[in-house]
């Protein structure tokens, strides 16, 4: 069995971040999203690997490299434009031969992995599997109608009027079947290739399409919301691991992880928490449900409920809670007159101001 994984796509609701970044690349608890999905495979057995990368695909590239870290091998499958799941099932049919595979997206983050959805498919002889979960809003998603027996007998993506509170969790099992599938839909109403469509018509066809209801924890990360519960559901889990140094005038409350080369000087961190390796922490606190990434420097700060990314500086800058810091960001108090708020932010950028 082969393995899909999706890290294309533009991210719009993640924006600015997005516009530099892949938004498969955001860190829960210090650890990229799509780090998660491709962990989860290889530990269903699945290690031969196809990634569809699109405008974000260096930065893609250079974090998964051949995949020999992370146990698998990667083939990657460069995709011109985001024009649907079903599309990139279309370029990646090279790839994927007759195989069995389970496409995963890769800003879909599950707590409790694919093993038990992979061996129920394996030991079946259903065409496709899909993962469902209720939700409160399952007109965001595409959403599935199933019988007594529990198959498949409606799909519908981003339905106005849903037709059940099933959303379709963004794992797929597939056969070699659903390369019909892909080549016989028409472009939805978005312009897009949509793999509910591909699924429907494996259902006309009268192929046995199952479902596998998730029971634990799933998020589809596409905005800050959806990122900062990720991240505290993982640190929720973590264990405390000391790495770094700690000075005698800080202290580590609760679940704490100090990664190697990070250094805690007269601050306090409160858990569940991780400070990620070479960050430095002067004067500051660091309350539960935060994330601190590589190489920050935050001094007289205090930061709660956030995700901070690589190599930010934060001086003085009073107290900040439920936020998402991208790469290099810079926040200083000054004490240049006159008194001022001072910002140079991207496109797209959100601040909220006391
Ligand atoms: C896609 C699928 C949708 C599914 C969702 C899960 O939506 O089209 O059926 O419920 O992923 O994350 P999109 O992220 O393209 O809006």
């Amino acid at each position: 069995m082969k393995a899909l994984v999706l890290a294309g796509g533009s991210g719009t609701r993640l924006r600015p971040i997005t516009h530099t970044s892949a938004k498969q690349l955001i860190p829960v608890a210090n650890k990229p999203v799509l780090f998660y999905g491709l962990e989860q495979l290889r530990d269903a057995g699945i290690t031969d690997i196809g990634i569809i990368v699109g405008d974000t695909r260096a930065e893609v590239m250079a974090a998964v490299g051949d995949g020999s870290e992370l146990g698998i091998q990667v083939t990657y499958i460069p995709q011109d434009a985001p024009l649907g799941l079903a599309h990139a099932v279309l370029i990646a049919r090279d790839f994927l031969g007759d195989d069995d595979f389970c496409m995963f997206l890769g800003d879909n983050f599950l707590l409790g992995g694919v093993s038990d959805f992979v061996a129920e498919f394996e030991s079946s002889t259903a065409a496709a599997q899909i993962l469902l979960t209720e939700v409160a809003e399952p007109q965001f998603y595409g959403v599935a109608v199933l019988d007594e027996a529990g198959s498949v007998v409606q799909m519908v993506e981003k339905p106005a009027n849903p037709p059940s509170n099933l959303a379709v969790v963004g794992v797929y099992l597939f056969r070699s079947v659903v390369h019909d599938a892909v080549r016989a839909i028409e472009p939805s109403a978005r312009g897009e290739l949509e793999i509910t469509d591909a699924i429907a018509w494996l259902i006309a066809q009268d192929l046995d399409v199952r479902s596998h209801l998730v029971t634990g924890y799933w998020k589809d990360t596409g905005r800050l919301e959806d990122m900062l519960e990720c991240n505290r559901r993982v640190l929720e889990g973590i264990a405390p691991d000391v790495r770094g140094d700690v000075d005698a005038e800080s202290q580590l409350v609760g679940r704490v992880v100090i990664e190697e080369g990070a250094t805690i000087v007269r601050s306090t961190v409160r858990g569940p928490a991780i400070i990620g390796r070479g960050t430095h922490l002067e004067d500051s606190y660091v309350g539960p449900f935060t994330s601190i990434y590589h190489g920050c420097t935050i001094t007289g700060t205090e930061l709660e409920h956030s995700i901070i990314l690589e190599d930010c500086v934060i001086t003085g800058a009073g107290r900040i809670e439920d936020s998402l810091l991208g790469k290099s960001v810079t926040v200083v108090r000054s004490e240049q007159v006159p008194r001022a708020q001072r910002l140079m932010l991207g496109d797209h950028s959100t601040v909220s101001l006391p």
